[in-house]
């Protein structure tokens, strides 16, 4: 133990750099826990009706869908792996929800086999699907329908998913989204409950929720005059900011919620209609800050008058954020902790690409190979988005609690890398 170092829910960085190697992800149950608990305060303990669905896309593995369960979450899954991920670590399929834009056949029968919570349908060739496999299995899906507002949201371009020219949902005034609704309330197989959207990810301005809802409230004035629909459920997504930079601008929950609830239930009031169940689903904004990755600072390059380079032991195949949406993050010399951060430097990757670039301009102390760096909020789209290019073996995930550690995910090993590789007569032949 040493006070030079970085610590991370009661554990010295550098020593779990030691134990564990580099690269490493870290996973703060204590900081999961804190931020679950602020949004029950701010949500489902302030609201009845509500529910909140954790967006397994952000980080998902058996340990973590078991941490979901303790905390007595749903669990919102988008495709066949998470699912069966969620399954096999024992989750109550009946609080699992299914997003997606194109869910296979095998993915829906696998889902609805299982009886899961919630089909959020994407267009109308899946609910053909969902009819089929509902008859097949004997189980009506209770189901909701994903809306795109149309709202632009202040967020890069690839993480907003609710404007009108998205692959996501159906436009509001799409006439493929009225026959959806009409088959899904015909269908003995199906129960329509309501809608869902989610707008985009890492926002922070309350308004592009509040936009999305008059544009939702427009479509269920319609459906209530010409469907006489009301429904029973709301699903307003995830999407709420973290803080990754001192430039960050992240809102307490409170901030989306109070003034989400309150047009809600004005709206349902005026309408003189029971308020439907309420539902988020957030990934990033209960994981993200949860989460660190460490690297062992191997070589250093100066470019004189240009650049000094930080080169480390991993890069975008553990972190392709920075390369896919110019993320930035916080980072830190977990060894040198101690000390002020003088020199300017550009953290690189190892990988065979001019973009594996990690970190542009960070301050740090004096850095040496050997040092250990710590990258901040790296809990969510990290692990669940890794590669093995360059056949590079996917890093381990560690937990951490109060002082205490253990793997929550295996290192990758390189046996594992290339256990699915086959050489085929027609190879050995040659
Ligand atoms: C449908 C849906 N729900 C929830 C989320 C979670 O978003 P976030 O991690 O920003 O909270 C996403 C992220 O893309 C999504 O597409």
């Amino acid at each position: 133990m040493s006070e030079k170092h970085l610590f991370f829910d009661g554990c010295d960085t550098v020593a779990l750099a030691q134990k564990y190697g580099t690269p490493l992800y870290l996973v703060s149950l204590s900081d999961i826990e804190e931020k679950v608990r602020q949004l029950k305060d701010a949500f489902t303990e302030r609201y009845e009706n509500t529910r909140i669905a954790y967006a397994g896309k952000a980080f998902l593995t058996k340990g973590m869908v078991r941490i979901i369960d303790r905390l007595d979450l749903c669990l919102d899954v988008v495709s066949g792996g998470e699912l069966d991920c969620a399954l096999q670590a024992g989750f109550p399929p009946e609080r699992i929800e299914f997003n997606g834009n194109n869910k296979l056949p095998w993915e829906i029968d696998l889902a609805i086999k299982n009886g899961v919570g919630r089909m959020i349908i994407d267009g109308f060739h899946e609910l053909d699907l969902i009819i089929e496999s509902a008859k097949r299995h004997g189980y009506t899906v209770p189901v909701l329908i994903r809306l795109t507002p149309g709202v632009s949201a202040d967020s890069h371009d690839y993480i907003v998913t609710g404007k009108k020219d998205s692959k996501f949902g159906f436009p509001i005034d799409s006439p493929a989204l009225f026959e959806t609704i009409e088959r899904a309330m015909d269908s003995e197989w199906t129960n329509l409950l309501g809608f869902h959207f989610h707008i985009g990810s890492q926002l922070e301005d309350n308004k592009v929720y509040l936009d999305s809802l008059d544009i939702v409230f427009d479509l269920l004035r319609k459906l209530r005059k010409e469907k006489n629909f009301a429904p029973k459920e709301l699903n307003i997504g995830g999407g709420f900011g973290i803080r990754y930079t001192e430039e960050s601008n992240p809102k307490p929950f409170d901030y989306f919620f109070t003034p989400v609830m309150e047009k809600i239930e004005n709206f349902f009031q005026q309408e003189k209609l029971p308020r439907p169940h309420v539902v988020t689903e957030p990934g990033r904004s209960l994981i993200g800050e949860a989460g660190r990755t460490l690297y062992t600072v191997g070589s250093m390059k100066e470019i004189p008058g240009l650049r000094h380079y930080v080169l480390i032991d991993g890069g975008m195949n553990d972190n392709i954020r920075p390369a896919l949406y110019q993320a930035k993050y916080h980072v830190v010399n977990a060894s040198k902790f101690d000390e002020e951060p003088s020199e300017l430097y550009t953290i690189a990757g190892k990988i065979c690409e001019s973009g594996d670039i990690l970190a542009k301009d960070v301050l740090l102390p004096p850095t040496k190979p050997g040092d250990i760096l710590a990258f901040y909020s790296t809990g969510a789209y990290n692990h669940s988005m890794a590669s093995n290019y360059n056949k590079i073996p996917i890093p381990a995930v560690v937990l951490l609690y109060q002082g205490k550690d253990e793997l929550l995910v295996k290192r990758q090993n390189l046996e594992e890398l290339h256990q699915n590789d086959l050489i085929p007569k027609l190879v050995q032949e040659l």
